[in-house]
């Protein structure tokens, strides 16, 4: 990991993604952050050039195969290489029962949190075999590995995700392309905000408790669990879920 090399992030205009641009960029990496949500993306952009940073951003809906190639490719004509993509973009999706779901929904959570880390795979993965390997780090969840009720499309991507990643990194290992997952309790961004687990302090006291360490995580030790995965330290290190969640799958 040293100044030549380049990270894309996706979902970066927030909580996780924001602070993985961010630690990225600390180690002197080049990254191109990339959400829909534009004005938030521009503060995240702002940050890492306030901090000496090189940075590009492109507005890409993960889920959209035409951004995700506009992703990939504007990213190599700026940067001229791909060594890292930390496919974190997610939704959480309204909270039903499996028979009250509403298709619409089950397909947005899909085609955001499982579809689009397959598109983000499929086209940057030709441009990292090309510039001889590199690493990818899918953000999945502890629902990734087991169940939670009412949120039954959410836990449905994040177990397809990590089905995917074991795939890809069984087929891309020996061709320089690590691929893991980091797998997060609960942690303080946005998404726990809108979901009204943080808002509403007896529902954050009720999830804290779940977590043995006995409280939430923060974005930034997702962030340094991702950028340890992508450096040299985890070079023996694929298809493996690294779960950081304070305990939570422990009980
Ligand atoms: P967040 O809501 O703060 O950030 C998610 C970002 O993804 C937002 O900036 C949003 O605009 C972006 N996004 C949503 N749909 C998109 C699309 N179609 N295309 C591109 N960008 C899109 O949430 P947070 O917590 O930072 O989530 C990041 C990842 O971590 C997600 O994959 C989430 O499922 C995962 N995660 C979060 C946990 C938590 O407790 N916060 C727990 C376990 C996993």
């Amino acid at each position: 990991m040293n100044k030549s090399s380049v990270a894309i992030i996706t979902g970066a205009a927030s909580g996780i993604g924001r602070d993985t641009a961010i630690a990225f960029s600390g180690k002197g990496v080049r990254v191109t952050v990339s959400d829909v949500q534009e004005e938030k993306l521009q503060e995240t952009a702002q940050l890492i050039e306030e901090k000496g940073g090189e940075v590009l951003t492109v507005r890409a809906d993960v889920s959209n195969e035409e951004d995700v190639k506009s992703l990939v490719t504007e990213t190599a004509d700026r940067f001229g290489r791909i060594d890292y993509l930390c496919n974190n973009a997610g939704v959480s999706g309204e909270l039903n029962s499996t028979a009250d779901y509403t298709v619409e929904e089950w397909d947005k959570v899909i085609n955001v949190n499982l579809r689009g880390q397959w598109l983000c795979m499929k086209y940057a993965i030709p441009v990292m075999l090309s510039n001889g390997g590199g690493a990818i780090v899918n953000v999945t969840s502890i629902l990734g590995s087991v169940g939670f009720e009412n949120a039954p499309a959410y836990v449905a991507a994040k177990h397809g995700l990590e089905g995917l990643t074991k795939t890809a990194s069984i087929e891309y290992s020996a061709k320089g392309i690590r691929v893991n997952s980091v797998a997060p309790g609960f942690i303080e961004t946005p998404m726990l905000d809108k979901a009204g687990i943080t808002t509403d302090p007896e529902t954050k006291q009720s999830i804290v408790s779940l977590h043995p360490i006995g409280r939430l995580g923060k974005p930034n030790e997702i962030a340094d669990a991702i950028v340890w995965l992508c450096s040299e330290e985890a070079s023996f290190i694929t298809g493996h879920s690294m779960l950081a969640d304070g305990g939570y799958t422990s009980r």
